[in-house]
Parts: C-alpha cells; structure tokens; sequence
C-alpha cells in the first residue's frame, strides 16, 4: 500500500506521517485489545480516556504549557472559533484587536462584525495583496486581547516573530501551523488550530486558553459555546470527536518519539521551505508571491510565466505522484504545503522535478 502513495501537498486537509496512518491500520479493527474499533467505544469509558488524557499531557510537554493553560478539543472547525472569541470574551463594553493578514483573518474580522462587537483593525498588510506581515501596529491598551493569524495559508506569509502587544493577550489563529516550532506561551492567552494540516484529521479544533483569559468570558451563552463548559468537562461535556481526537494523539506522539520535539521539527520545516525559496530564488522562472521576509516555512506559494504554463505544471507533477500543488481558488497560481508530516524526500522531489520542467518550457 505504502508504495503507492504520492508526495502529498495538499494545503488541508493534507499529509498525515504514514507511521501514524499504519497505526491507524493496524489497530483499527481491536483498539488496544478491546475486540472494538476506536470509532465504536464509549467516549465515557477508560479506554478513551487514556486517549484524550494523553493528547493533552503530550501538547503541555510539547510547547512547555503549564498549570495556568487549559487544552480544550471542539468542534466546528477553526471557523466556529472566529465567532466564540467574538462570543466569549467581547461582552458588553469590550473591544478587541485584529491584526488582518488575508483571507482567514477578514473572516474572524466578519464574525465580530455579524455580532455587532467593536473591533479595531489594528494593522493589515492588504495594501500589498497580503504578501507581507505588518510591522507597525496601532494597538489600543483597551483591547480585551490581539488577534492574529499566524499563517496565512492562501497567501504564504507567516509571522516570524510576534507583536509585544504589551501585556494584552494575543489570540492567534494557528491552523496551518500548530506545532510548526517553539513557542514562547506568556505572550498567548489562547491559540486555536483546525486540526486538518499539521496534527490530525479535519472534524477536530485544538484550542489551548490561559485560565486569567478563560476567567474574563461570558456567562450567558450556549452551552456549547462556551469555553468554560469545555474546561470543566475535559471537552466531554458532549459526546467528542473521538476518531480525531485519537489521530491527534499518535501525531502528538510521532512528534515526540520520532521527530524529537519541536525544536526539531521546526528544524527539518527551515530545511524543507529553503529547499524550495532557494531553488527559486535562483532564476526568474518560478516567482514566490509573498515578500522575503514574511514567506511561510508552511504553504510556499508561487507563480510561473502564465496561467497555462501553472495549469501544465500542476498538472504534470500529479502525473508524477506530486499532488496539491494548486494554489487557492481565490488566488490561482501555485502552493506547496509543506507541513510538519511532508517529508524532504518530497520536497526534494518536487524542487527536482521543477528544475526539469523548467529546462522543458523555458522559451
Ligand atoms: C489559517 C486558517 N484559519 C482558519 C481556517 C478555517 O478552518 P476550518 O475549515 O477548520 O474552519 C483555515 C482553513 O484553511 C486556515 O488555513
């Protein structure tokens, strides 16, 4: 089986580590002895759990967190995160800061201004098409917390370091690059990540929240909804994704055993993006879309000559077994996800494969 498949760079859902998927395989059918597959035992009983507890104690040692930082799962994707912030914490008299990166930030910017909260955008970097992180921010020291993105999937761009937001907590959008590397967690008051690029399966949203933040939210509203009913419940308050939640912890688990942490990880992502910027950055053929110093370790997104030539290219690579490379649909061109399960070897193929295709169409 493993030798049919491609070198995967789709920008999400996207690439598991294979390690990970056989284990899927080969316990799918009698989870951890139990006769039952993971997807058909009790979310109440011990044998999950092991499951949910263990995800949890892995994110703490991965990014260092301690006792003041709660690891909630929910449902509704990274989306339905951009409407509970509004929710939780923007009650009456509140106001917030968003930094707007493109198109994921304009939609968390949307669901404050649905529910008619009194934001501030406080930077954006859409006077140059997104291609760039904005530097100088006029913060507001009323701002229940800054809001950013800390990748920009569709436009490549990635923060490099963050803003000193003095004292206020940052809230940031991390999907495409949960666990990328290190964090330094005393300037987060929550990150939030759909699962589906670099720690699991989509149906899954990892949420890490400072309790001093948890603290400040919103009483009334929904249950579900609601940031404390998933503290106070292990995020069991409802029945959980559990299938997610268990990928989520084999790849927790891969990152600790087989990669060495994210000191690590974050290592072999450098090794992988500058593989490919660097070829680039060696002709005039293929164009990286966003600007030098904001260009995303996570989805390298570039242009060609024209249109057709990106079609032929895309096109030919997947003849190759190089798949994904087609670039948002709001945008065009082309887009290498490299998240934390692509491999080297991959990359390392594909930035062959684009030396070839190059000398082929060059006019
Ligand atoms: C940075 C970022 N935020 C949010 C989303 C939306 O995530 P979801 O589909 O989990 O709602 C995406 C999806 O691609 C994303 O890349």
């Amino acid at each position: 089986m493993a030798d049919k498949r491609i070198f995967n760079f789709n920008a999400g859902p996207a690439a598991l580590p294979l390690s990970v998927l056989e284990k899927i395989q080969s316990s799918f059918l009698n989870f951890n002895g139990s006769g039952m597959s993971i997807t058909e035992i009790s979310h109440r009983s011990p044998l999950f759990d092991e499951v949910i507890n263990d995800a949890v104690a892995r994110t703490k040692r991965l990014l260092n967190l301690d006792d003041r930082f709660h690891v909630l799962f929910v449902q509704g994707g990274a989306s339905l995160q951009f409407a509970m912030i509004a929710m939780n914490f923007l009650g009456r008299g509140k106001t917030a800061d968003y930094v707007n990166t493109g198109t994921w930030s304009t939609k968390a910017i949307k669901e404050c201004q649905i529910q008619n909260k009194p934001i501030h955008v406080a930077g954006s970097s859409e006077d140059r098409h997104f291609s760039y992180i904005p530097e100088a921010l006029d913060l507001n020291e009323e701002a229940a917390y800054v809001h950013i993105t800390s990748n920009n999937t569709i436009k490549g761009t990635q923060w490099h370091s963050f803003p000193d937001t003095k004292g206020i907590p940052i809230v940031a959008d991390m999907s495409s690059d949960f666990m990328s590397r290190p964090l330094d967690m005393d300037q987060f008051g929550m990150i939030y990540a759909g699962a589906q690029k670099n720690i699991g399966p989509s149906g899954v949203c990892m949420v890490i929240l400072r309790e001093d933040l948890l603290k400040t939210a919103e009483e009334h509203l929904p249950s579900m909804l609601k940031y404390a009913t998933y503290a106070a419940k292990n995020s069991m308050y409802n029945t959980p994704p559990c299938f997610g939640i268990y990928t989520v912890q084999l790849v927790l688990q891969w990152l600790e055993e087989e990669i060495g942490g994210l000191e690590a990880m974050v290592a072999l992502n450098a090794k992988k993006a500058s593989l490919l910027y660097d070829f680039m950055d060696t002709g005039d053929f293929y164009t990286p879309t966003a600007e030098k110093t904001s260009r995303s370790l996570m989805n390298v997104t570039f242009r060609l000559p024209s249109e057709e030539l990106e079609q032929k290219f895309i096109h030919q690579a997947a003849e190759k077994g190089l798949g994904g490379l087609k670039g948002h649909r709001s945008v065009g061109g082309c887009r290498a996800s490299i998240y934390n399960a692509a491999t080297v070897e991959g990359v390392k193929a594909l930035v062959a494969f684009m030396e070839s295709f190059e000398k082929e169409n060059l006019t």
